[in-house]
Protein backbone atom coordinates (compact mmCIF):
# COMPACT_ATOMS: atom_id res chain seq x y z
CA UNK A 1 0.00 0.00 0.00
CA UNK A 2 0.84 3.55 -0.46
CA UNK A 3 1.22 6.71 1.63
CA UNK A 4 0.90 10.15 -0.45
CA UNK A 5 2.51 12.91 1.72
CA UNK A 6 1.19 16.16 -0.48
CA UNK A 7 3.40 19.66 0.60
CA UNK A 8 1.53 22.79 -0.97
CA UNK A 9 2.85 26.65 -1.29
CA UNK A 10 5.83 27.29 0.20
CA UNK A 11 6.97 24.68 1.82
CA UNK A 12 9.79 24.04 -1.31
CA UNK A 13 11.27 26.46 0.91
CA UNK A 14 11.35 24.70 4.04
CA UNK A 15 15.24 25.16 5.47
CA UNK A 16 15.13 28.91 4.74
CA UNK A 17 11.20 30.09 5.13
CA UNK A 18 11.18 31.57 8.92
CA UNK A 19 13.15 29.01 10.47
CA UNK A 20 12.04 30.17 13.90
CA UNK A 21 8.65 29.11 13.21
CA UNK A 22 9.13 25.83 10.85
CA UNK A 23 12.65 24.37 11.65
CA UNK A 24 15.78 23.85 9.61
CA UNK A 25 14.47 20.93 7.71
CA UNK A 26 14.74 20.92 4.47
CA UNK A 27 11.71 19.29 2.05
CA UNK A 28 14.24 17.21 1.25
CA UNK A 29 14.79 16.25 4.91
CA UNK A 30 10.94 15.98 5.44
CA UNK A 31 10.61 13.59 2.04
CA UNK A 32 13.24 11.28 2.97
CA UNK A 33 11.83 11.10 6.77
CA UNK A 34 8.25 9.84 5.10
CA UNK A 35 10.16 7.46 2.61
CA UNK A 36 12.31 6.30 5.63
CA UNK A 37 8.91 5.84 7.92
CA UNK A 38 6.95 5.09 5.02
CA UNK A 39 9.74 1.84 4.39
CA UNK A 40 9.40 0.64 8.27
CA UNK A 41 6.05 0.03 8.00
CA UNK A 42 6.19 -1.95 4.68
CA UNK A 43 4.29 1.33 3.27
CA UNK A 44 5.47 3.18 -0.36
CA UNK A 45 5.73 6.91 -0.13
CA UNK A 46 4.89 9.18 -2.93
CA UNK A 47 5.88 13.04 -1.81
CA UNK A 48 4.83 15.79 -4.10
CA UNK A 49 5.10 19.35 -3.64
CA UNK A 50 3.44 22.31 -5.66
CA UNK A 51 2.49 25.96 -5.13
CA UNK A 52 -0.10 25.71 -7.55
CA UNK A 53 -3.86 24.70 -5.64
CA UNK A 54 -4.81 22.81 -8.88
CA UNK A 55 -2.20 20.55 -8.90
CA UNK A 56 -3.34 19.50 -4.98
CA UNK A 57 -6.20 19.16 -6.13
CA UNK A 58 -5.24 16.49 -9.14
CA UNK A 59 -3.08 14.75 -6.57
CA UNK A 60 -5.84 14.39 -4.40
CA UNK A 61 -8.17 12.66 -7.41
CA UNK A 62 -5.05 10.56 -7.72
CA UNK A 63 -4.72 9.68 -4.65
CA UNK A 64 -8.47 8.39 -4.83
CA UNK A 65 -8.05 6.28 -7.91
CA UNK A 66 -5.31 4.80 -5.76
CA UNK A 67 -7.78 4.46 -2.96
CA UNK A 68 -10.73 2.91 -4.66
CA UNK A 69 -7.74 0.01 -5.72
CA UNK A 70 -7.69 -0.58 -2.48
CA UNK A 71 -3.89 1.14 -2.50
CA UNK A 72 -4.02 3.99 -0.39
CA UNK A 73 -3.07 3.59 3.09
CA UNK A 74 -3.59 7.12 3.48
CA UNK A 75 -2.65 10.89 2.52
CA UNK A 76 -0.78 13.15 4.85
CA UNK A 77 -1.17 16.99 3.71
CA UNK A 78 -0.23 20.09 4.41
CA UNK A 79 -2.26 22.37 2.20
CA UNK A 80 0.14 25.40 3.69
CA UNK A 81 -2.11 29.02 3.38
CA UNK A 82 -4.57 26.68 0.83
CA UNK A 83 -5.52 25.23 4.32
CA UNK A 84 -7.27 29.04 4.96
CA UNK A 85 -8.82 29.35 1.80
CA UNK A 86 -9.34 27.03 -0.36
CA UNK A 87 -12.83 24.90 -0.96
CA UNK A 88 -11.78 23.57 -4.03
CA UNK A 89 -9.70 21.54 -1.91
CA UNK A 90 -11.98 20.63 0.30
CA UNK A 91 -14.42 19.91 -2.07
CA UNK A 92 -11.54 17.55 -3.52
CA UNK A 93 -11.12 15.43 -0.33
CA UNK A 94 -14.67 14.95 -0.20
CA UNK A 95 -15.42 14.02 -3.39
CA UNK A 96 -13.10 11.36 -3.04
CA UNK A 97 -13.69 10.01 -0.02
CA UNK A 98 -9.90 9.49 0.77
CA UNK A 99 -8.43 9.46 4.04
CA UNK A 100 -6.42 12.91 4.70
CA UNK A 101 -4.40 13.62 7.79
CA UNK A 102 -4.27 17.42 7.49
CA UNK A 103 -1.12 18.62 9.17
CA UNK A 104 0.64 21.50 9.90
CA UNK A 105 4.12 22.36 11.11
CA UNK A 106 3.56 24.76 13.39
CA UNK A 107 0.57 25.38 16.00
CA UNK A 108 -1.67 27.52 14.14
CA UNK A 109 -3.68 28.09 16.66
CA UNK A 110 -1.31 30.00 18.33
CA UNK A 111 -0.23 32.24 15.46
CA UNK A 112 -2.65 34.52 14.11
CA UNK A 113 -6.47 34.44 13.87
CA UNK A 114 -6.89 33.96 9.84
CA UNK A 115 -4.74 30.57 10.55
CA UNK A 116 -7.47 29.32 12.86
CA UNK A 117 -9.74 28.63 10.41
CA UNK A 118 -9.34 25.42 7.89
CA UNK A 119 -12.11 24.88 5.21
CA UNK A 120 -9.84 21.05 5.00
CA UNK A 121 -10.29 19.85 8.98
CA UNK A 122 -14.56 18.94 7.86
CA UNK A 123 -13.23 16.68 5.51
CA UNK A 124 -10.25 15.30 7.05
CA UNK A 125 -9.67 11.94 8.81
CA UNK A 126 -7.40 13.76 11.50
CA UNK A 127 -5.84 16.99 12.13
CA UNK A 128 -2.25 17.18 13.56
CA UNK A 129 -0.11 20.53 14.27
CA UNK A 130 2.64 21.95 16.13
CA UNK A 131 4.65 18.74 16.47
CA UNK A 132 7.59 20.63 14.02
CA UNK A 133 8.73 18.25 10.79
CA UNK A 134 8.62 15.16 13.30
CA UNK A 135 4.74 15.77 12.66
CA UNK A 136 5.27 14.08 9.05
CA UNK A 137 6.87 10.74 10.63
CA UNK A 138 3.84 10.46 13.36
CA UNK A 139 1.09 11.10 10.51
CA UNK A 140 2.60 8.19 8.68
CA UNK A 141 2.74 5.92 12.09
CA UNK A 142 -1.35 6.94 12.63
CA UNK A 143 -1.73 5.89 8.78
CA UNK A 144 0.43 2.52 9.01
CA UNK A 145 -2.44 1.34 12.07
CA UNK A 146 -5.50 2.32 9.35
C1 LIG B 1 1.48 25.64 7.69
C2 LIG B 1 0.65 26.70 8.41
C3 LIG B 1 -0.07 27.61 7.43
O1 LIG B 1 -0.83 28.58 8.13
C4 LIG B 1 0.93 28.32 6.56
O2 LIG B 1 0.26 29.12 5.60
C5 LIG B 1 1.90 27.40 5.91
C6 LIG B 1 2.41 26.27 6.67
C7 LIG B 1 2.34 24.81 8.66
O3 LIG B 1 2.87 23.79 8.21
O4 LIG B 1 2.50 25.17 9.83
O5 LIG B 1 2.31 27.61 4.78
O6 LIG B 1 0.59 24.76 7.02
Amino acid sequence: RTVIVLNGPNLNLLGTREPEIYGAATLADVEALCAERARQHGLRALCYQSNSEGDLVSWIHEAGQLYRQGQLAGVVLNAGAYTHTSVALLDAIKGTGVPVIELHISNVHAREPFRHHSYLSAAARAVMCGFGVAGYGLAIDAIAGW
